[in-house]
């Protein structure tokens, strides 16, 4: 019953932060056939990811693992303008977000690279530096795209990382489900965005996880 109350309440104060457009629905409608369990952000956590960018007027934006493009819609409407990149590994996946960006009608630019992250960012680094480095992809690779990110953004850009709890598992002494260079990694780039000599920075603990830096 609370299960059913809570769910309710999250639901409306969704719908006040964070409403979805038709663009929305259309990317969870496609996403079906190949979503697994928070496999996207949710309206909460895209009020969140809105509230950031929106509260420092950033323009252009890095998304590292696109999946259905949900997560870009988001962006690219708090961007309001500007651009997005946004890179996506999987090629069925890729399919899937470039339909739902061709249907897209909003202000900013969305550019979909299909192709791995770790070698595809070096193709916008003409381009940098970057506001806002949202990374969502493989959690072996998120120390890799902090490195990157930390690299190729401005003063006063931020980084932000969804699953930093790593299923519960990042502050175990050993992984007991996930694999030892996912907890590696994962403990690698949680310490790094930790650093208060580069960034202020904090963690909010949302069902994944969510940590996010300022670069100073
Ligand atoms: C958690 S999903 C992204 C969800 C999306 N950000 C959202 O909230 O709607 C992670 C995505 O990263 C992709 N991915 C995994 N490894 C990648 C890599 N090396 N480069 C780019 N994308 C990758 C996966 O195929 C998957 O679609």
């Amino acid at each position: 019953m609370r299960d059913a109350a809570a769910g309710i309440s999250v639901k409306y104060l969704e719908n006040l932060f964070a409403k979805e457009s038709s663009a929305h629905e259309l990317s969870k409608e496609k996403m079906q056939p190949t979503y697994k369990e928070g496999m996207s952000i949710s309206a909460a956590e895209a009020s969140i990811l809105k509230f950031l960018i929106q509260s420092h007027s950033y323009k252009k934006a890095v998304e590292i693992g696109c999946f259905a493009a949900y997560s870009s819609l988001w962006i690219a409407e708090a961007i309001d303008g500007g651009e997005l990149h946004t890179f996506e590994y999987n090629k069925e996946h890729a399919e899937i977000a470039k339909e739902v960006i061709t249907a897209y009608e909003g202000p900013s630019k969305i550019n979909l690279h299909q192709g791995d992250a770790r070698q595809a960012l070096a193709s916008i680094e003409s381009e940098a530096p970057f506001d806002f480095v949202f990374i969502d992809a493989n959690k072996a690779g998120y120390y890799e795209y902090f490195l990157w990110a930390e690299k190729n953004l401005r003063s006063g850009g931020m980084i932000v990382g969804d699953n930093t709890l790593l299923f519960g598992e990042v502050g175990l002494d050993q992984p007991e489900r996930v694999s030892n260079s996912q907890w590696r990694e994962m403990r690698k780039f949680n310490e790094a965005m930790a650093d208060s000599e580069k960034f202020i920075s904090c963690f909010v603990p949302t069902t994944e996880g969510l940590t996010i830096a300022l670069k100073r």
